[in-house]
């Protein structure tokens, strides 16, 4: 046997459990912190698969299996004590990562590694051995658990990039299951994914599932181009649609599907906080306390260097040097959560962030009134909807994101139809929000006009732009992606096979 082979052999035959739907992701919705005097607290996980994904699963009463956030040395002191945890409607079960398995598999190969190849090599991926070697043993990890927690022909959903193995491992411990994957990041053109050197063992690991899913028609196309020439498959030609006109690999006996789905939020939910009398007393303190009449941009996001926070930073810099935007009149609120934080690129990142808000605010701030204010932590869940509330203009300026929810967060929220969107082209979010500002976060002239026109718009401009938008967002929400994938992967969407 090949030793590719072999290091994608799972390593245990295990017994049928109880759930028929789980959901497979690196992280469990909720993280543990470990106290100092011993005891510990659980708070929400960050990004934009838990929030995408918790409300789903909670009204399926499904199962869900992944990491709790912390590394786990002792045996003896697994969460849960290696029991699920249960919750109201959900059950949760942990799986176990060692400070090793954090260092190589989640900060190692899926961050350093699959995170900036998938995001057009925007840092430099670092191609390690022994990170591909642990990468390898924790996805069997999750396979076995799943395995273990999945009741006989039950469907599951294999989540993100930290788990391309786990199909093909899976499906060779059960192959009564009914297996779905989706990425929720960019899949990467041919040219840049081709530099992997486990190229095609993360191919054949994908392949393994029922339905391969993606944000973008643009990614399933990649996926099958790569399939035909990694692993000679056969695969169909014809444009792919969104959740419609499924592509097919022919791998070996089986038929995968390829499609693309565009995930969403919990609009309908969302929409309703943000009318909330509080949320918006809150948001009306937000605005007094940022100084009044002045006009507020805001910023969201993980602190990643894809989110283009040094690009929205430097336009915001250079619109006050040329006096196109006034100081008195504006702020800018950057709401940064930690992310990452043991990653170099992502420590530089930082460094980088908090030199250039200190500059701007050098330059042009005043004694109690600076022109960015920076958080850097996660904010609670309607403090941040407030926010979204108050903000005149949103920025979203990603080099380049796989959707981004934060600009379907925005407007959701804004029933006022008030409040601006600026929006990067390299998100996934920009193919459906086309009545934004769409900026190319690589031309800096162009996203200082783009943030100009969207802080000076017309009234009622702004009011049609943010009714088309909020259109297209209310009318797909997260249950309707759910839908489209699930139906596809139960063979309900039609197929095209040429
Ligand atoms: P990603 O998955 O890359 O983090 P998304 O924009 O798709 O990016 O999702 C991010 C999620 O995390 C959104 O639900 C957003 O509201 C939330 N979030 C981002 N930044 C913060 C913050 N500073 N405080 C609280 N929540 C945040
Ligand atoms: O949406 C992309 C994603 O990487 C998710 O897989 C993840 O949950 C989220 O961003 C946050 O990243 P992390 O789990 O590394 O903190």
């Amino acid at each position: 046997m090949a030793p590719e082979e072999d290091a994608l052999t799972p390593s245990a035959v295990t017994e049928f459990g109880e759930s028929d739907f789980v959901v497979v992701a690196n992280r469990l919705p909720i993280d543990m912190e470990r106290h100092p005097d011993g005891t510990t607290t659980w708070k929400r996980s960050p990004g934009g698969l838990v929030t995408a994904l918790e409300p789903l699963l909670r009204r399926r009463h499904g199962a869900w299996i992944g990491w709790p956030g912390v590394a786990e040395d002792d045996d003896g002191d697994v969460p849960g004590g290696g029991e699920p945890i249960l919750d109201e409607d959900l059950r949760m079960y942990p799986v176990r990562l060692s400070s090793t398995d954090v260092a190589e598999y989640y900060e190692g190969f899926s961050n350093a590694t699959l995170w900036p190849l998938y995001h057009d090599v925007i840092v430099k991926p670092i191609y390690q051995r022994e990170w591909w070697d642990r990468y390898v043993e924790v996805n069997r990890r999750f396979a076995d658990a799943t395995s273990r927690a999945a009741a006989e022909g039950a469907t599951v959903w294999v989540q993100d990039y930290q788990l391309q193995l786990v199909p093909k491992m899976l499906r060779m411990l059960r192959p009564d299951l009914t297996i779905g994957f989706f990425l929720h990041i960019p899949f990467p053109p041919v040219e840049l994914f081709m530099q992997m050197p486990w190229r095609t063992e993360i191919i054949e690991g994908l392949l393994g599932a029922d339905l391969v899913g993606f944000h973008l028609p643009g990614g399933a196309q990649n996926f099958l181009v790569l399939a035909r020439r990694l692993l000679g498959a056969n695969t169909s030609r014809a444009t792919i649609g969104v959740r419609s006109r499924l592509g097919e690999v022919q791998f070996g006996f089986r038929t995968i599907k390829v499609g693309a789905f565009p995930i969403s939020i919990d609009s309908a939910e969302l929409d309703q906080k943000a009318r909330n009398r509080n949320i918006r007393r809150r948001a009306r303190e937000i605005r007094t306390e940022l100084g009044g009449a002045r006009k507020i941009l805001l910023g969201v996001d993980r602190l990643d260097y894809t989110k283009g926070i040094d690009v929205r930073l430097k336009a915001f810099s250079e619109l006050l040097a040329e006096g196109r935007v006034k100081r008195e009149d504006t702020v800018l609120v950057q709401l940064a959560t930690p992310s990452r934080e043991r990653v170099e690129s992502y420590r530089v990142l930082r460094d980088e962030i908090e030199r250039e808000v200190g500059h701007i605010n050098g330059e042009y701030g005043e004694v109690g009134h600076p022109v960015v204010q920076y958080l850097h932590r996660p904010i609670p869940r309607d403090d941040l909807i407030a926010f979204f509330v108050a903000a005149d203009v949103m920025l979203v300026t990603p080099l380049r994101d796989g959707m981004n929810l934060v600009a379907k967060e925005y407007v959701a929220c804004r029933s006022d139809l008030g409040g601006a969107l600026v929006l990067s082209e390299f998100t996934g979010a920009a193919a459906e929000l086309r009545q934004s500002y769409l900026v190319n976060p690589h031309d800096l002239e162009g996203v200082k006009d783009g943030i100009e026109e969207a802080l000076n718009q017309d009234p009622e401009d702004g009011r049609r732009r943010m009714r088309a938008l909020r259109r297209q967002v209310l009318a797909h929400d997260v249950d309707r992606w759910a839908r489209s994938f699930l139906d596809a992967l139960a063979g309900k969407t039609e197929t095209i096979s040429e």
